[in-house]
């Protein structure tokens, strides 16, 4: 079935089974490979994009769920305020071990940052409790939001 999709500012139109998940349609048909796969279950962050705006986990969202929405992936979040203060500061403090779950980490700290731009510890540990790192770069994590948020 053909859907038609707007991706990072783009107008895509995809001829997938309407349960296809987002991120196999971005990696796969669009070959955007910037989103990650880690759990398919939504409990790592590793596919996190954003849909108007909000972090969404790509991996159980259906391609036929999404509508009208903006999708904004890793390869585009730079263009925005947010996400480019986000990965000035990632950079800055060197965040990244393997890198791995680094994509999803930053949608959800650009889309942190976004809806509020100076976050608590709190605020920052609730919106980030859901983007799990195996390499433990949590620490550096909240440095750089905080870092981005006082930029
Ligand atoms: S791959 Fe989507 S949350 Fe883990
Ligand atoms: S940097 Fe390796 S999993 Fe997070």
């Amino acid at each position: 079935m053909a859907f038609t999709m707007r991706v990072n500012g783009a107008t895509h139109s995809v001829d997938v089974d309407g349960d296809t998940p987002l991120l196999w349609v971005l990696r796969d048909v669009l070959g955007m490979t910037g989103t990650k796969f880690g759990c398919g279950m939504a409990l790592c962050g590793a596919c996190t994009v954003h849909i108007d705006g909000a972090p969404a986990r790509a991996c159980i969202t259906s391609v036929d769920s999404i509508g009208t929405s903006e999708i904004t992936t890793i390869e585009a979040v730079g263009a925005t305020d947010a996400g480019a203060k986000i990965q000035k500061a990632w950079l800055d403090r060197e965040v990244p071990q393997c890198g791995y779950c680094q994509s999803g980490q930053i949608m959800s700290a650009a889309a942190l940052l976004a809806s509020n731009p100076h976050p608590t510890d709190s605020a920052i540990e609730e919106a980030m409790s859901g983007n799990i790192c195996r390499c433990g770069t949590y620490v550096r994590i909240r440095q750089a939001i905080k870092q981005a948020a006082a930029s």
